[in-house]
């Protein structure tokens, strides 16, 4: 019998895991959601079993892992219950929206040794993956500065904003704590820990919404390197652009032309590696291929708890700056204890 996921949380992003997941064949699913329609929904296109209430859903089959895609405030309760009953646990972005219950929620990963990983999908951008490879083969030296510059219209990508979690910072909402921290997480995992920070952020254009649309933020890397993240969640272009400057030579990523490239110190030009565009659900299922063979001990690229606690400091750092117009040091709870 093959292993049963529980996924708690079946709007836009648990849906997309019921199909990948299902897709991997390698699970069973139980989809979980309070909004009656929707588990109406998961039986017919997905043929699965489901449940309205996730503390039920424990009592009627052993669980294998649990996918925690609710909004952001809920995510910590329901992984520390779901690590005492034995489950693996892929969380979606963010971890948290503050601090409480991470340092317990990291006790309890420990004893368990049960796999909990955090959903930065990134990770599975072949794109992002060979520059982070390549700068961490040392062959351009140490990297000194790097820049991302990303966004998307999320009218167009994102209908559903108005009426989600979106709209509210106490529930997830704005730029920052939505699309910035699959940023920041990337950063941190080509260049390790941010020490230091400074955010400016504010609403622009999005329509129909309060929370922040465009974010810039320039940080520091414990390694020294100094980063700076521009996003918008309003420009025409879908695009994600990472420059790494490095002391013998450049390394940039081109996601929207699924590229990445090259320009050593002495070259006139980019050496770009062309890669296979990406559907959306290719990497949904590699993530669920990933997380699969992490619970069964393999290692795997995914985020660890250790990450999404950091991204967590990110955020709240940035927070603190915008409100105090000064650069934050990011909280020791960032490092791996
Ligand atoms: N990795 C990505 O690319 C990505 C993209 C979008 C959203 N997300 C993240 O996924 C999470 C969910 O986002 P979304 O866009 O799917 O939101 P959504 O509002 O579309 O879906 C959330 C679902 O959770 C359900 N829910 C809420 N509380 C519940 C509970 N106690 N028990 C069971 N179900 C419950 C809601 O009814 C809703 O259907 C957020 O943390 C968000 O940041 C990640």
């Amino acid at each position: 019998m093959l292993p049963l996921i529980l996924v708690i949380g079946c709007g836009s992003i648990g849906e997309r895991h019921v199909r990948t997941f299902l897709k991997t064949g390698r699970c069973r699913i139980v989809a979980c959601d309070t909004r009656t329609a929707i588990l109406a929904a998961m039986a017919e296109r997905y043929g699965v079993s489901t449940a309205a209430d996730w503390r039920a859903a424990y009592r009627t089959e052993p669980v294998h892992a649990v996918v925690i895609a609710t909004p952001a405030n809920s995510h910590v309760v329901i992984a520390q219950e779901a690590l005492q009953h034995g489950c693996h646990c892929l969380i979606e972005k963010p971890l948290s929206l503050n601090l409480n219950g991470l340092a317990e929620l990291r006790a309890a990963q420990r004893q368990s040794g049960r796999t909990v990983a955090i959903a930065y999908v990134q990770h599975l951008r072949p794109e992002i993956a060979a520059a982070r490879a390549f700068i961490r083969s040392g062959q351009f030296g140490r990297v000194c500065h790097a820049a991302v510059v990303t966004g998307q219209h999320f009218p167009t990508f994102r209908p559903a904003y108005r009426e989600i979690y979106y709209r509210d910072r106490a529930q997830g909402g704005g730029a920052i704590q939505d699309a910035l921290t699959h940023m920041s997480n990337a950063m941190e995992w080509i260049l390790g820990p941010t020490r230091s920070l400074y955010c400016d952020a504010t609403h622009q254009a999005l329509p129909d919404v309060e929370v922040e649309d465009t974010v810039s933020i320039i940080a520091r890397t414990e390694a020294g390197a100094m980063v700076s993240y521009t996003l918008t969640q309003f420009q025409a272009p879908n695009e994600l652009t990472i420059l790494l400057n490095a002391e013998r030579g450049s390394v940039k990523v081109e996601l929207h032309l699924n590229r990445w490239g090259q320009c050593a110190l002495g070259d006139s030009d980019w050496t770009w590696h062309d890669l296979p565009a990406v559907v959306r659900d290719t990497m949904f299922i590699a993530q669920a291929d990933a997380f699969l063979n992490a619970c069964a001990d393999q290692p795997s690229d995914l985020a660890t708890l250790d990450e999404g606690i950091r991204c967590v400091c990110f955020n709240l750092a940035a927070f603190r700056s915008l409100q105090t117009k000064a650069a934050v040091e990011i909280e020791p709870m960032g490092s791996p204890g």
